[in-house]
């Protein structure tokens, strides 16, 4: 790093001086933002924010098109910026930010989660590129203007609805108590949860996997489908998947109901052959038929799946010690939770984990600092992909969907991989890859007890795993 850090500022002194141009980046800086001010067609409100990211330089390495100053064509800089553009992008692009400057259906809560913490923080653009291109942090009224702009936005479009406690300066949000669902249809969908006929013999139900006394999972590294075929990766919980901004570790169904319809033909997990098999089952049993076509026009698959996704609905976990200390009740928590929570923000975490599921907003490369992969010393398999089994972007690979922190504490093993059940080794690994951090024991403790303070309630009482007492 000291060397990286020594080559590039001899390099910067010794290309500014062979060019004798001490302005040139500062022209080159001032006419980018320029260009790209004019070809945005922004609003002058909106110009005012873009320009703080342009004329600081931040396209340069978080859009994967932006054109570069001189010095970036020279030998071993090029390296170093071809290093440093592959790292941003990674881990933050630029696009998005300005897309939804413009339309706010675009904006990624994470994205402004991640924004926020480097403006108070001060931490961008990194040191090398002040040194070498001359350049600049945004100064103290662009760091107001753009932090004013981010909350407005939170308090906007993400804070959720009719729930007490929300602040647009915390990135993570207490649960809602309650969302609006139809009573008729989450009684059909609670008994189509639990009921096997979904599957090719009868013997495996939604809940066979996803069990609500065990936290909405099954505690296996993957889970046992029809005639005990062994899946490639863990089950997330169904708790909370309602806020989830898609479904699946790849995100490759766009919601609850499209989610539903995956594992009903799903060879290795219910494995039916068709819907008209199980539409067929259903309509033999009198009762049910008549109970479901006092509410939906004809049973099919789209039917089916919208009265599962509304019953998922409501599986949501209000009301933890944590959301209660969000609420204003500051002995919800003990102190070394408090603590945690602390070192839980410092540490960055709520940029990733954040909104009031504490996850699922975004995809993120697994091994951020440090090749999680290779450090794992187990083959590559499929379930490794992430993101990329989906969309085939190479962008994607390794990228998975931020799983929820709520009920963590009930919900191991953890990781697509089933890495750890230990929940500290869990956090100790996210430091590490993700963050570079290696914490005393003592903080991975704190840590670890604030995670415990996630755990919701459903139906009105504690969730509990008796499971995990064994
Ligand atoms: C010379 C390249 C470079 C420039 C210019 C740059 N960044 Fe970064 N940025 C990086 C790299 C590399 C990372 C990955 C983390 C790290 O190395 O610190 C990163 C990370 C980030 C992150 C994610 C950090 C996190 O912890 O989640 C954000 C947000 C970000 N940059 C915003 C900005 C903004 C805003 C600007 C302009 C004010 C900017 N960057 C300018 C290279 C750059
Ligand atoms: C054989 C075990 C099994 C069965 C049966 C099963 N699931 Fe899953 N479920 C999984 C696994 C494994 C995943 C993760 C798969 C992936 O991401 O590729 C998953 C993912 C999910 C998710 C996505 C959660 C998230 O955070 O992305 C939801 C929601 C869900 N299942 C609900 C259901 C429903 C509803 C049913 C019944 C129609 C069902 N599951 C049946 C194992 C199962
Ligand atoms: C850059 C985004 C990012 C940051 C920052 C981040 N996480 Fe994660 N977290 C993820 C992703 C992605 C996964 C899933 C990784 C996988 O399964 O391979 C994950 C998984 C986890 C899990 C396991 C969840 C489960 O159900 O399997 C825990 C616990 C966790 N993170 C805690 C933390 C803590 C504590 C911090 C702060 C030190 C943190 N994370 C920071 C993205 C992030």
């Amino acid at each position: 790093m000291k060397l990286k850090h020594l080559a590039l500022s001899a390099l910067g002194v010794a290309g500014v001086a062979f060019f004798g141009t001490v302005g040139y980046v500062h022209l080159f800086d001032k006419e980018q933002a320029q260009k790209a001010l004019a070809q945005g067609s922004f609003t002058a409100e909106q110009a005012n924010i873009a320009n703080v990211f342009y004329s600081n330089g931040c396209q340069y390495c978080h859009t994967s098109s932006a054109e570069l100053p001189f010095y970036s064509k020279l030998p071993i800089v090029s390296q170093f910026m071809a290093e440093d553009i592959k790292k941003g992008t990674r881990t933050f692009l630029l696009d998005e930010t300005i897309a939804g400057l413009k339309d706010p259906n675009k904006l990624s809560e994470v994205n402004l989660a991640k924004l926020e913490k480097v403006l108070i923080n001060n931490e961008m653009p990194i040191a090398q590129f002040i040194h070498f291109h001359w350049g600049s942090r945004p100064d103290e009224a662009e760091k107001e203007r753009v932090l004013t702009w981010i909350r407005e936005q939170r308090q906007a479009h993400f804070l959720p609805k009719n729930t007490q406690g929300t602040n647009a300066q915390n990135l993570v949000q207490p649960i809602p108590d309650k969302l609006e669902t139809n009573t008729a249809k989450v009684a059909l969908g609670d008994a189509l949860y639990h009921d096997g006929r979904l599957s090719g013999d009868g013997s495996i139900q939604c809940h066979s996997c996803h069990l609500l006394d065990q936290g909405g999972v099954d505690n296996l590294a993957t889970a046992t489908g029809i005639n005990g075929q062994k899946g490639g990766i863990n089950a997330p919980t169904v708790f909370n998947a309602v806020f989830n901004k898609a479904q699946f570790w790849d995100g490759r169904a766009k919601d609850l109901a499209a989610q539903a319809g995956g594992p009903p033909l799903n060879p290795v997990e219910m494995g039916s052959h068709s819907w008209e098999e199980i539409i067929a089952k259903l309509e033999q049993d009198d009762a049910f038929k008549k109970q479901f076509l006092a509410i939906y026009p004809n049973i099919s698959e789209a039917t089916i799946t919208d009265a599962i996704a509304e019953f998922e609905k409501t599986l949501i976990t209000p009301n933890s010690a944590f959301d209660r200390y969000l609420k204003g009740d500051e002995k919800a928590l003990t102190a070394q939770q408090v603590r945690g929570y602390e070192l839980f923000k410092t540490h960055k975490c709520d940029t990733c984990h954040t909104g009031s599921a504490m996850g699922g907003q975004s995809y993120e490369y697994m091994g951020l600092a440090h090749d999680y992969f290779q450090a794992r010393g187990t083959p590559l398999t499929d379930a490794d992909q992430g993101r990329f089994a989906h969309t085939k972007d190479p962008a994607d690979m390794h990228k998975f969907k931020v799983p929820t922190l709520r009920n963590i504490a009930l919900t191991p093993p953890y990781m697509h991989d089933a890495r750890t059940s230990d929940l500290k080794e869990a956090i100790k690994i996210m430091l590490y890859f993700q963050s570079d951090k290696t914490l005393p024991e003592k903080d991975v403790n704190d840590m670890a007890a604030f995670l415990e303070s996630l755990t919701g309630e459903y139906q009105g009482k504690l969730l509990k795993n008796e499971s995990l007492k064994k």
